[in-house]
């Protein structure tokens, strides 16, 4: 899945107003349709919040659920073909896929420390800046299990059983298998170039699948399959920019490797946004509103939950890098958002009703918003500071 960006509109800093802590109690006697979620970051090294050990570091509260209404759930059922026939054929069969041994070197070949020897000078080459992104990159893919569970809350559409044979099933399991390749491959990667503290980046992972996430998805299809189209989109921009920054760098091997993964994120795109615009074409009404909350509620990225142990910024540091090297940044958020009202016709759609119009317009007339936003926020840039990475063994970097 995807990078993050720190952005007003993008995300939910833990340093936000509704992150101020909520009762256990309170909490259990919460009703289940209430709007906003809050995290709460770690005030202490030592014993995080004051909690017990097993909390996670970073938590979410106060979760809207199973917002589809009854009705729905037997449209998504009735899709099983159309899935079949138009989702399905979007996966690679495994003997078409690339593996990462395919652009790693080979440890049973005779040349391994030749090849390995080569891969760590090529990295040299480039900044601890960039490495922050990559590592950046791998932790939100590695945390797999997390979107995989995301995308088994969805109603009408989870997987069962675990093997179910739905179309819909299926895809999650084969989505998740040709995701898996993407952490594995970065993180060999990252590991064989010797440029990074591996225990520092593995804390990171088992901290950030501990936590989960909070895509504000609601158990609802509709809200899941366009937040997916949004982050498949954001990795396939983001992983597309660490390819290119490779090749700048005369990098070719990462810049393959960086780049292949791309290529997945946009066949994983194709899909996602095909589903939202049968979803358009069946109910218009239910899925420009469905657009409209999820734009609202502002798309939160996969891995803002993100803790090393010791940062409680560390998510809107590494934003903060990525925005300076461009990999990942808040006009591309605008951007995103715009390829997409185009890609479902969001602007052409007729026989809307009153609510349906009202959501149209703001959908439509987001993208310059949050640019015009996006510009006044650079004007009054605030000063840089220095932040340490501890993924880099502790060097600081300007956030
Ligand atoms: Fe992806
Ligand atoms: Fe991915």
């Amino acid at each position: 899945m995807a990078l993050q960006l720190q952005h007003p509109l993008t995300f939910q800093s833990s340093k936000s107003p509704s992150s101020l802590p909520i009762r256990r109690s309170h909490l259990l006697r919460s009703p289940h349709r209430v709007s906003m979620a809050s995290t709460i970051g770690v005030t202490s090294k030592e014993t995080p919040n004051g909690k017990k050990p097993f909390m996670p570091p970073k938590e979410v509260h106060v979760q809207k659920t199973h917002s589809l209404p009854p009705q729905k759930v037997e449209m998504f059922h009735s899709l099983e073909n159309w899935a079949e026939e138009n989702l399905l054929v979007l996966l690679k069969p495994v003997e078409k896929c690339w593996q990462p041994q395919d652009f790693l070197p080979d440890a049973a070949s005779e040349g391994f420390d030749e090849q390995v020897k080569e891969l760590r000078e090529r990295s040299k080459e480039l900044s601890d800046d960039y490495f922050v992104v990559l590592v950046g990159d791998m932790i939100t893919e590695e945390a797999l299990p997390t979107y995989q569970t995301m995308l088994n809350t969805l109603d009408a559409v989870r997987d069962e059983t675990g093997a179910s044979l739905s179309p819909w099933a299926i895809w999650t399991r084969a989505w998740t298998a040709e995701e898996n390749r993407h952490g594995d491959l970065l993180n060999k990667y990252l590991y064989l170039s010797g440029r990074v503290d591996m225990r520092q980046v593995e804390k990171t992972i088992q901290y950030l699948i501990g936590s989960g996430m909070d895509p504000k998805t609601e158990n609802n299809p509709y809200l899941g399959f366009i937040y997916t189209s949004f982050q498949e989109r954001a990795t396939f921009i983001s992983h597309g920019n660490t390819a290119r920054l490779a090749k700048d760098h005369d990098n070719l091997k990462l810049a393959q490797i960086c780049g292949i993964i791309a290529a997945d994120e946009k066949r994983h795109e194709t899909a996602y946004t095909k589903i939202v615009e049968k979803l358009f074409e069946l109910d218009p009404n239910g899925t420009i509103l469905a657009l409209a909350d999820m734009m609202r509620k502002k798309i939160t990225m996969p891995a803002h939950l993100m803790y090393d142990g010791s940062d409680d910024n560390l998510f809107d540091n590494y934003s903060s890098v990525a925005q300076r090297l461009g990999v990942y940044t808040a006009r591309d958020y605008a951007d995103i958002l715009e390829f997409l009202v185009q890609r479902w016709n969001v602007e052409k759609m007729t026989g809307l009703s009153g609510e349906g119009h009202k959501a149209q317009d703001f959908v439509c007339g987001l993208a310059p918003r949050i640019r015009k936003l996006e510009e006044r926020a650079q004007a009054r840039a605030k000063e840089a500071s220095l932040a340490p990475f501890s993924w880099i063994f502790g060097k600081e970097l300007t956030v």
